[in-house]
């Protein structure tokens, strides 16, 4: 991090390099055309100036030829830079299945992190080289957005809805984190940092110290806590649906349509029960809205999903 002058940050995620390489071809069209076009404009001034008073330019009724090819060759350039750009955007935000999952709330001004395994960080993420990470991300009050510059990933964090994005950190080190969204007055002094580490370094780390309980073992006792187990029993003869196996499957709703039960319709369902009601069932259930924090509803859901995959999180 400290080698002077460079141009862009490190390169450390297998993202890095692409995202580089459409930023460089970028650069390179841009400076072709801007040094074309005063190149151009110069010679023109001085090769068609006006040489005597009854100089008069023999009039130009239009070249099709000439149009065509300046309408064909940006509309091509723009192309590639749309289907490039497109394409590493969505490479980019769509996580690979086998991903290690690991959750972040913002907060004004820090990041919070958390692993399935019960280790909290505060502006700190530690990750493992080589393994595809994806974050879901909340914040507990207003935006703010995770951005590592090394990785060259960047994504708000909205209030009301999970944001999820991945990378995979291609060398060990410690990297920048920073908060991209102005969100108050210490907006400059929510970084932190993000620690790469060799598989084994990592898994001592992880089995380190202040691990506490994984978070579905938390989420678990906020289910009862918060008396949710009362309605949703893990047979199917309560008030509300049974949680067990749902995670991931479809459920049809009171309109006939079906949604995919994932992290932000389990989100939707605690703070507005009756947003999207599963079908059969009564609107019984009461908002949590202001009385779970992001931190709990992530705790919570972590826990719904524990009772969906057994044990292969
Ligand atoms: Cu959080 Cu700026």
């Amino acid at each position: 991090m400290n080698e002077g002058f460079r141009l862009l940050p490190e390169q450390a995620s297998t993202m890095a390099g692409q995202v580089d390489m459409l930023y460089y071809f970028l650069i390179v069209v841009s400076i072709f055309f801007a040094t074309l076009i005063y190149s151009l404009i110069y010679l023109f001034a001085v090769r068609y100036r006006r040489r005597s008073e009854d100089d008069v330019p023999k009039e130009i009724k239009g070249l099709l030829k000439l149009e065509i090819a300046w309408s064909i060759i940006p509309l091509i350039l723009v192309m590639v830079v749309f289907v490039w750009g497109a394409t590493l955007y969505f490479d980019s935000y769509t996580p690979p299945a086998n991903a290690h999952e690991i959750y972040v709330v913002g907060k004004q001004w820090m990041w919070h992190i958390q692993h399935p395994s019960g280790q909290r960080e505060i502006n700190e993420l530690h990750v493992p080289v080589g393994e595809p990470i994806k974050l879901t991300m909340a914040t507990e009050d207003v935006i703010h957005s995770f951005y590592i510059p090394a990785f060259r990933i960047k994504k708000d964090v909205v209030p009301g809805r999970y944001s999820t994005m991945w990378f995979e950190a291609t060398k060990p080190g410690e990297y920048h984190l920073f908060c991209a969204e102005y969100c108050g007055t210490k907006h400059s002094q929510m970084i932190g940092k993000v620690v790469v580490m060799e598989q084994a370094d990592y898994q001592n780390w992880l089995s380190g110290g202040s691990a506490g309980e994984s978070l579905d073992v938390i989420g678990e006792k906020k289910f009862k806590q918060f008396a949710c187990h009362t309605c949703h029993k893990d047979k199917s003869d309560g008030r509300g649906p049974s949680l067990v196996g749902v995670f991931g499957e479809s459920v049809r709703l009171q309109d006939g349509s079906s949604v995919i039960v994932d992290e932000d319709y389990i989100r939707e369902s605690i703070l507005t029960p009756n947003a999207r009601m599963a079908e059969g069932y009564k609107p019984v259930m009461p908002t949590f809205k202001g009385q779970i924090s992001e931190v709990g509803l992530l705790q919570i859901t972590a826990y719904i999903k524990s009772l969906s995959n057994n044990g292969s999180k």
